[in-house]
C-alpha cells in the first residue's frame, strides 16, 4: 500500500458479502456460489483516504482534467484503439495465449479508487480487476443465464467474453468491436482456448443491420457506450430493432452523478472532459415514458479514480 497516502492510524476496512450486496443493489441470497468464493479468497481490504490526503487526490484529479494530457472520444480515436489491441493481440501470441495478456492497459494497477462516497486506497493492487470480475460474474449469472447466445459489444481483449464462457460453456458468444486487432484476439481465444465464442468487426456509430440476433438472446457492454459521448442513438435504435431479451451498460452514467456533491462533482467532469456517454439514461427513460423499453435495473457499484465506470443499467425492449 502507497503510505504517502494514507494516514498511519487510519483505520483498515475490508467489502464483506454484505457490502457486496448492497453495491450491487441486492440483497446477500441473490449473491450466487462462484461470487462468494470469489469474495471470500480474494483481498479486498482498503483504506479511506481523509482530511490532506483525499484534498490531495482532489486536486490531482482536477489538474489532471485541466491538463491538455486527456483524449476526446470519437470516432478519430479508432486508430488509438487498434493500435492499443494490436500490441495486446501481439503480447497474446508472444506469451502463447497467456490469458493475463488481456487486461487492457488502461486499467491501472495500486491506484486510489471510488469506494462508498469515499477515494479509497486498496492493499490488494489489482483490486479494480478483481471487483470487476464478481461484478461481472454477479450480473453474468442473474441476467444471462437463459440466454442461448449473448454479445459483447465493444468487446475489447475479449476478457469478459472468456468470464462468462467459462460461467456458460454452453452458450454462442459474439465479441463485436471496431477494431480488426480485437477480433483476432476474440478469434484466436476460441481457437486456443475452445471456447464457443466468434470476433466479428461492428461499429456502434454505424450500426450493420445484417448482423443477425439471435432470438432470446442477450447483449452487454463494459466501458464501451462510454466511448460514443452524445452520439449512442444509431446504436440503441439498432438494439431496439433486433429486440435482444436483455441488454445490460456497464458504464459511466451522467446522469448518476449528484453534481451538488463535489466527489460527484469531480467525476461528473471528468466525464465531460473526456467527452464521455451523455444523455443515455434521460433517453431511455423517455423510451420507458414511451412504452418502447422496460427499465429492470439502475445502479452505482464503484470507480476506478477519476469515475463511476461501472454503474449499471438492466433494461429490454417492448412489443
Ligand atoms: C474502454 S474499452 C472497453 C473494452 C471492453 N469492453 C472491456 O471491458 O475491457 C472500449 C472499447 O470500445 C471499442 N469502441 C469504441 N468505439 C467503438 C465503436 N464506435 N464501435 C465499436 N467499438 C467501439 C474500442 O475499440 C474498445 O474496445
Amino acid at each position: 500500500m502507497n503510505s504517502e497516502l494514507t494516514d498511519k492510524n487510519t483505520e483498515i476496512s475490508e467489502l464483506t458479502l454484505e457490502d457486496f450486496a448492497r453495491l450491487f443493489g441486492t440483497t446477500i441470497d441473490d449473491i450466487p456460489d462462484d461470487c462468494r468464493e470469489l469474495i471470500a479468497k480474494t483481498d479486498f481490504r482498503y483504506k479511506k483516504l481523509i482530511s490532506d490526503k483525499r484534498k490531495k487526490i482532489i486536486l490531482r484529479i482536477l489538474k489532471t482534467i485541466d491538463s491538455d494530457s486527456l483524449s476526446v472520444v470519437g470516432a478519430h480515436r479508432m486508430p488509438a484503439w487498434e493500435k492499443g489491441w494490436s500490441e495486446n493481440l501481439q503480447n497474446f501470441v508472444d506469451s502463447n495465449f497467456d490469458l493475463n495478456e488481456l487486461i487492457p492497459k488502461f486499467v491501472k494497477r495500486n491506484e486510489v479508487i471510488r469506494l462508498n462516497s469515499n477515494y479509497v486506497l486498496p492493499t490488494n493492487k489489482n483490486f479494480e480487476t478483481c471487483f470487476v470480475e464478481v461484478l461481472r460474474t454477479y450480473i453474468f449469472r442473474k441476467y444471462f443465464s437463459d440466454a442461448p447466445a449473448v454479445y459483447e459489444f465493444g468487446c475489447g481483449t475479449g476478457l469478459n467474453l472468456v468470464n462468462l464462457a467459462k460461467l456458460f460453456q454452453e452458450k454462442k458468444l459474439y465479441g463485436l468491436d471496431w477494431s480488426t486487432a480485437s477480433r483476432d484476439i476474440v478469434n484466436k481465444i476460441a481457437i486456443t482456448q475452445k471456447m464457443n465464442l466468434t470476433g466479428i468487426l461492428f461499429d456502434m456509430y454505424s450500426p450493420d443491420y445484417q448482423l443477425d440476433i439471435d432470438k432470446g438472446s442477450a447483449v452487454f457492454t463494459i466501458g464501451a457506450m462510454e466511448q460514443l459521448g452524445k452520439n449512442f442513438e444509431s446504436f440503441l435504435q439498432f438494439l431496439l430493432e433486433k429486440r435482444p431479451s436483455i441488454c445490460i451498460n456497464i458504464e459511466t452514467i451522467h446522469e448518476l452523478y449528484d453534481q451538488s456533491v463535489l466527489f460527484d462533482y469531480v467525476a461528473a467532469k471528468y466525464l465531460e472532459r473526456r467527452g464521455y456517454l451523455q444523455g443515455y439514461l434521460t433517453r431511455l427513460r423517455q423510451l420507458e415514458v414511451e412504452g418502447k423499453v422496460e427499465m429492470i435495473k439502475i445502479q452505482r457499484t464503484f470507480g476506478s479514480l477519476y469515475h463511476d465506470g461501472y454503474s449499471y443499467i438492466v433494461w429490454k425492449s417492448k412489443a
